[in-house]
């Protein structure tokens, strides 16, 4: 593990998955969105996310004009989420050092020129703040940006790459962070080149 952060709670292991683990987990990840289609998401003011989303879990990640929220169904098929996949909980058991499962499952796709901007992870409740999120980049590297609890402060950057597991816990869970870029083409894990980024989340706001 390597904490090239300085934030308390932020923990990053380099390729905590081999090659062979990163395949098997995109082919996973393909048949949830198989059940679970990747959807453009509108911001609160109506602007297209340059992101597309879809979510395994109890819940989902939803965005619309009527805000940010977590969803039992898919906004668009108005099916309940898949489940989460067996090896993407198998990260979540090792690396979040905390009792329960995760309820979401958030899977974001940047194709080219697709970035995020500067947020907080905030739609869970106080009682989803406790526990960790737990991060998993496929496919190829991003440049990811995380500052403190106020927006506007001092950042720092770091570059994730297919197979790296990112943990924000403790201090670092509520802190802004963001991707800057896609290093589109770096990475020949997807066919059509691009990132995956999964997100596991306890949520208690739903
Ligand atoms: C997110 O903050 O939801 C995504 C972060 C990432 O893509 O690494
Ligand atoms: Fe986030």
């Amino acid at each position: 593990m390597t904490t090239p952060i300085h934030i308390s709670g932020f923990q990053l292991w380099k390729t905590r998955l081999d090659a062979a683990g990163q395949a098997s987990m995109v082919e996973a990840l393909r048949e949830v969105a198989e059940a679970a289609p990747f959807f453009h998401p509108e911001t609160r003011w109506g602007r297209k996310m340059s992101v597309r989303m879809t979510s395994a879990g109890r819940v989902g990640w939803v965005s619309d004009r009527r805000g940010y929220r977590y969803e039992p169904r898919h906004p668009v098929t108005g099916a309940p989420w898949p489940q989460i996949p067996d090896c993407v909980l198998a990260v979540w058991r090792e690396v979040a050092d905390w009792p329960d499962d995760p309820d979401c499952c958030l899977i974001n796709y940047y194709s080219e020129g697709a970035k995020m901007g500067m947020h907080r992870d905030a739609d869970e409740g106080a009682a989803g703040f406790a526990a960790p999120v737990v991060s998993i980049s496929l496919g190829d590297p991003a440049v990811f940006r995380i500052g403190g609890l106020e927006r506007g402060g001092t950042t720092q950057k770091v570059t994730l790459e297919s197979g790296d597991v990112m943990v924000m816990g403790g201090p670092a869970r509520l802190a802004y962070h963001g991707v800057d870029k896609v290093l589109f083409g770096g990475s020949t894990l997807l066919p059509k080149g691009g990132r995956i980024n999964v997100t596991l989340r306890v949520v208690r706001s739903v």
